[in-house]
């Protein structure tokens, strides 16, 4: 692919040296543009980059010096060339300092200028790429462990591998920690942007009133406080893909924007009259009911429609149990390494603890709690009693248990005080919560008496009665 010729930016007041400078670039193949001071230069690059930046020092009003370090405060990244009369050679080195990538000195030779040009270009190119190659990797160790052995995560599979192919917009549901994110960024990841930008953005996160420049960007002076120009997200992710996450949280005057951005492929930046051209594939997730949400007036049946073109429903944990193992050990590994742990590994009933819990959190839980029984065992093995559950227990299949309101095996405990005592040291920590209640409600909730039945220090007690909510 051919690559588009570099643009310099001039920036001189004198105009016969933008005029000789431009000629000379042009000739060599840049493209230029000129600019007769640093304000206009400020403008222009809000207004359309560039790659580099020659500028003459001395200038009235934002002078050389001015000029990059307000360029530098937008784009650390962007090129300055400085050019420079013995005069202003002090001003020069302060140039360097501030971020200049190099300096010519007038009268200027025109090999010597366009080699600093050719030199300071490659160094952005080198920048950019490897912004570009940490991106990717960051992305791809993301997207790299999507696990799931289950029917219904083989069915979510192929509905990525189909709609990556596509530039169909996605509606992904489910409750919260069941993987949304991570299956929008197998879309991205498996589809033909992969190269290119993927931009997740919370909607709930944004403020509401720098929601449309942080959306669409803002020339500088758009409004109070806009002393920098901002391209904004959708520049940011233009070409790539833009994941709008917990899109239910976007307000009604939003939502009309965005539907105009989906149908028009276009929008205005905050204070700029022309519309910008912008080729983006958008992805939304949620974990509302979105026909709820255009039942109650807060969401906009048009952009629901327009938003759910293929939809990808996460199934919660619960439905899928038979993927907690393949889950568990790889969140335990995971967490052994990120917390510098030595190997660990889970005892088969500890797996089979996990396999039953009903994760209201879904994977997002599992993963904490295994991070938690990674971090607090002392040793190789994770038992049992590692596992620390904040939900509540989850519903037993098993048929031949007695029915009673509390777990199965406290059904059999006998109410005796002392047995609590020891029950406490065995079972794990889903049934912990129970036997706490109970404890509590033997002594009329006096904190001192209940820690005491139950083997506890007072403060211990009370942190689990903050922890289970009690
Ligand atoms: N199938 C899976 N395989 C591996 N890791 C997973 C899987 N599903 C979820 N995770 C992990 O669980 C955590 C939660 O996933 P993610 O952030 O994608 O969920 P979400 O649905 O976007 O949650 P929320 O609604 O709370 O934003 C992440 O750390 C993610 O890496
Ligand atoms: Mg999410």
């Amino acid at each position: 692919m051919k690559q588009p010729a570099p643009h310099v930016l001039i920036v001189d007041d004198e105009e016969h040296i933008r005029r000789i400078m431009s000629i000379m670039l042009t000739k060599r193949g840049y493209r230029c543009t000129t600019a007769a001071g640093g304000e206009e230069a400020l403008a222009a690059v809000d207004r359309e980059g560039a790659d580099a930046v020659l500028t003459d020092l001395m200038m009235p009003g934002i002078d050389g010096l001015g000029l990059l370090r307000r360029l530098k405060e937008t784009d650390p990244d962007i090129v300055v060339v400085v050019v420079t009369a013995f005069a202003t050679m002090e001003t020069a080195i302060e140039a360097m300092k501030a971020g200049a990538y190099d300096y010519i000195s007038k009268p200027f030779n025109e090999d010597e200028m366009t080699l600093v040009l050719e030199k300071a270009l490659e160094r952005r190119r080198l920048i950019d790429e490897n912004r570009r190659l940490k991106k990717e990797i960051g992305e791809r160790e993301d997207s790299g462990s999507f696990l799931g052995e289950s029917p219904a995560m083989r069915r979510v599979f192929g509905m990525i591998a189909k709609a990556a192919e596509s530039k169909a917009t996605v509606l992904i549901t489910g409750e919260s920690g069941t993987g949304k994110e991570l299956a929008a960024r197998s879309i991205h990841m498996n589809g033909p942007r992969r190269e290119r930008p993927f931009v997740a953005v919370n909607c709930g996160a944004i403020p509401q009133n720098l929601m449309e420049s942080e959306f669409f960007g803002h020339v500088r002076g758009a409004f109070t406080g806009a002393d920098k120009a901002k391209p904004g997200l959708l520049t940011e992710a233009d070409g790539g893909t833009l994941f709008l996450d917990e899109i239910s949280e976007l307000p009604l005057e939003m939502q009309v924007k965005f539907l105009r951005v989906l149908q028009e492929e276009e929008f205005r930046r905050v204070g700029e009259n022309a519309p910008r051209k912008v080729d983006l594939r958008v992805l939304a997730a949620t974990n509302k009911s979105l026909p709820q949400e255009v039942r109650e007036g807060r969401f906009r049946e048009d952009l629901f429609y327009r938003l759910n073109v293929v939809r990808i429903e996460m199934p919660p944990l619960r439905d899928r149990r038979e993927d907690i193992p393949a889950l568990a050990l790889h969140f335990l590994a995971e967490a052994a390494t990120r917390n510098g742990l030595g190997p660990k590994r889970f005892l088969p009933a500890a797996l089979k603890v996990l396999a039953g819990q009903s994760y209201s959190g879904n994977v997002r839980a599992l993963r904490n709690i295994i991070e938690q029984a990674a971090v607090m065992s002392d040793g190789e093995i994770i038992g049992p009693d590692d596992l620390f559950f904040a939900g509540p227990p989850a519903p037993q299949q098993d048929p031949g248990e007695t029915p009673g309101d509390g777990p199965p095996s406290l059904v059999r405990l006998p109410p005796g005080l002392m047995d609590l005592k020891a029950a406490l040291r065995q079972v794990t920590a889903e049934t912990e919560r129970v036997i706490i209640g109970r404890a509590l409600a033997s002594v009329a909730a006096n904190r001192t008496q209940a820690a005491r039945l139950l083997g506890l220090s007072r403060r211990a007690l009370i942190t689990k009665i903050q922890t289970y909510g009690l």
